[in-house]
């Protein structure tokens, strides 16, 4: 009889079966229809749900794959372990509506236009296809609200990609006050530790690992963009997980405004992450038939650690994230002008600095701030996206010819989000920023925010990007936000609708993007946010990449690099090779700071005009060095060896896919007492392989051999002579047979 449920359910679903019951063979979703259960399988992880006899759908399962549904025992019921604690508490439900006793973070509250905000959500029907499934659940009174969850599997990454619609299916509005992605419940059971990544302007992607016990950690960003203070991605492990070892559940959102991650355990050792836009001042009004569909909340699994964690997401993000995916050429190497003119940009001085940027081998030439308008300094020119012709009497086609003339591709710096009162903009639209009518309007940097969530606003915005791109061959877009929201006010929304700001905003800025996008498909485009204020899986789906700070001080990079890459790949991290005396007054060696920036989409932001010859020789060399290794250091596998939270080593290995070459980077921060450098030993190699050992900075490699195998390399390791402070060396391995 079971048997025959579980086939009959396994044609419905498209599952194969192979000859025993129960096991799926091709497809990554099994039902049970019989007992109500669903088995999603991805990679090398599984994630259970049923229906309980309350209708209530709740998760079983989610951890190392299973492949036997009849395994997984359907909910139980449940009886009430006292008054104080209902038997609701004790369920470990996917997506609880805010109703009936529960105390925990709700998935969806909200306010119907009685008053009445009771919401108990049970189980109606779903729907499986391929990869895909939705869940379709209505409140108890079935008054024809709707909310759907969805499921989406990459069973190639191990990955799942779950969020929810609310359909107001009602005939009265709805305010949502509430509305989450989804919640990603734990196995039952305490012990549990949490990562996550911490930090502020100059100093982002910072990893911090703390316990989880009863209460909640909130993540979040109240700030209107993705923010500096906090990335909305997590890593969940039960104490013991290691870099390598261990097992590791981790997620992150793809949502660039205000977002919260919640970790919450309650008093009955669930661990729950509810994930989704922030409800801080959050008020979503449905009219009878209007629905939100909420931002995706992506999550996985791995058995191998954080550094497994990182992996999978890494390939997951170029492979299917990333515009372009596996189709999308390697970064280029960029030259832009910051940190060497500022504001202090024309053409002549431009054009010098594209001179010496080609001679180093840079394909990509980006003009940075200054360029338009009225901008000599941050007070004014916001707004004004039109060439100053005091810097460029020509206009920007002279500059562009020269870049092009050289060999490379031309890039301009853009923050069209932003106004200074002193602008032409702001003088003719003052109501067009972010405002609440007789309140002060914050400036920030000098500046004031558009509305973007307003339709005239999002319609300039697309003119002004578009007229840009078609006047001036652009390859490359650098889009910057600098500031936060302040007084998030939208007075022509009318009181009501005000607040839906937090989501039109982000929602408007994506379909700009991608409009713009569309419409010029050979314009790479950069996230920008004074540094890393906007990296997200949102952002991510939309641009090529990513700013993570505008703190460009080597052996501070090493530490925001290593946080960045625990959610992001490095093929998105730009890193540029910039001058010293950097933040903190410190002067690193050149091959240092090229080492360190070459271990992501290696850029260049040094003013040229001071570098000597050597400087330039030396610049050359790594520039040429990078240009072997980048396809492994930004698709291939990352293995952290060392970290710059440990010690005074700091070490990271890039084996390419398909294991033919790996790159391995050593950095040391201050040698004491004469003591040598400990070997670093590799990691990610194949131990019967011969690899062939080149080192790229000269004499830092003990030892004469000129090859070695795997199994040397990864148990004995390789001898680096990494001396006094700032030393860094690296090594590049072909596979030889
Ligand atoms: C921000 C960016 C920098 C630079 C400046 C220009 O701070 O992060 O890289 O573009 O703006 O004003």
């Amino acid at each position: 009889m079971k048997t025959a449920v579980l086939a009959m359910a396994a044609v419905l679903s498209g599952v194969v079966l192979q000859g025993q019951p129960g096991v799926a063979a091709s497809s990554a979703i099994q039902f049970d229809a019989a007992r109500k259960l669903w088995l999603l399988t991805t990679g090398a992880s599984s994630y259970a749900m049923g229906v309980g006899a309350d209708g209530t759908l709740q998760n079983l399962y989610w951890g190392p794959a299973l492949w036997r549904l009849a395994d997984v025992p359907a909910p139980g019921p449940r009886r009430d372990v006292s008054s104080f604690d209902p038997r609701q508490m004790m369920q470990r439900e996917e997506y609880p509506g805010w109703g009936g006793p529960r105390y925990y973070e709700a998935a969806l509250r909200l306010s119907r236009a009685d008053g009445n905000r009771d919401l108990v959500l049970k189980y109606v029907s779903h729907k499986i296809s391929g990869n895909d499934l939705d869940i379709d659940m209505s409140d108890i009174r079935d008054d024809g609200l709707r909310v759907t969850l969805h499921y989406r599997l990459y069973p190639e990454y191990g990955i799942v990609r779950r969020h929810s619609t609310v359909r107001n299916g009602t005939a009265a509005s709805v305010t949502l006050e509430s509305a989450q992605s989804a919640v990603y419940n734990l196995p039952l059971g305490d012990g549990y530790f949490l990562t996550h990544l911490t930090g502020r302007w100059a100093m982002e992607t910072q990893v911090r690992r703390e316990p989880i016990q009863e209460g909640r950690i909130v993540l979040e960003s109240r700030k209107g963009h993705t923010s500096h203070n906090s990335n909305p991605w997590f890593a969940v492990d039960r104490g013991s997980a290691e870099e390598e070892s261990g097992g590791v559940w981790f997620g992150a959102l793809a949502w660039s405004g205000n977002w919260r991650i919640t970790v919450e355990q309650t008093p009955y050792r669930q661990v729950r992450i509810t994930g989704g836009m922030n409800d801080f001042d959050f008020s979503y009004p449905l009219k009878a038939g209007e629905s939100l569909d909420t931002p995706a909340f992506f999550a996985g699994y791995s058995g191998n650690g954080h550094g497994g964690a990182s992996r999978l997401m890494h390939r997951f993000e170029n492979e299917r994230i990333l515009p372009g995916g596996v189709k999308a050429p390697v970064r280029p190497v960029l030259y832009n002008s910051w940190e060497a003119t500022t504001f202090k940009v024309e053409e002549a001085g431009q054009k010098a600095l594209a001179d010496k940027a080609a001679k180093l081998g840079v394909e990509l030439f980006v003009m940075d701030d200054g360029w338009f308008g009225k901008r000599n300094n941050d007070k004014a020119g916001l707004g004004d996206w039109f060439v100053n012709k005091e810097k460029f009497p020509n206009g920007l086609g002279g500059l562009i010819g020269h870049v092009r003339g050289l060999g490379m591709k031309f890039g301009l710096w853009v923050e069209p989000e932003m106004v200074n009162a002193d602008s032409d903009l702001y003088r003719a639209h003052p109501d067009w920023v972010i405002h609440f009518p007789d309140r002060p309007r914050s400036e920030l940097r000098q500046q004031m925010i558009l509305n973007l969530a307003r339709e005239d606003v999002k319609e300039h915005l697309f003119g002004v990007l578009d007229k840009l791109a078609t006047e001036y061959p652009l390859d490359y877009l650098k889009w910057d936000m600098n500031r936060s929201f302040s007084e998030p006010g939208w007075p022509d929304a009318g009181a009501g609708e005000q607040r839906k700001l937090w989501v039109k905003y982000v929602t408007n800025y994506y379909e700009l993007v991608d409009r713009l996008r569309a419409k010029h498909p050979g314009m790479a485009i950069e996230s920008c946010s004074g540094g890393g204020g906007r990296i997200d899986l949102g952002v991510l789906q939309r641009v090529d990449e990513v700013w993570p700070s505008d703190n460009t001080d080597a052996f501070d990079r090493l530490k925001i690099q290593e946080g960045f890459t625990q959610a992001y790949s490095p093929k998105v991290m730009s890193a540029w090779v910039t001058d010293v005396p950097n933040m903190n007054g410190r002067s690193t060696p050149l091959a240092y700071r090229f080492l360190v920036a070459m271990q992501g989409a290696l850029g260049i932001g040094a003013n040229l005009n001071q570098w000597v010859d050597a400087d330039f020789a030396l610049g050359s060399k790594m520039v040429a060095v990078y240009k072997r290794i980048r396809a492994t250091v930004q698709t291939g596998n990352l293995y952290r060896i060392s970290s710059p939270r440990v010690g005074d080593m700091t070490a990271n290995a890039y084996v390419s896919q398909d294991g033919k070459q790996a790159v391995l980077f050593a950095f040391r921060h201050a040698q004491q007492f004469n003591t040598p450098a400990d070997p670093v030993v590799f990691r990610g190699l194949d131990e019967k392989a011969v690899y062939r050992v080149e080192p790229v900075v000269d004499g830092k490699l003990m030892g004469q051999w000129k090859e070695a195998s795997g199994a040397w390399l990864m148990h004995n390791g390789v001898t680096l002579n990494l001396r006094g402070d700032y030393d860094a060396a690296a090594l590049i391995l072909e596979r030889v047979n």
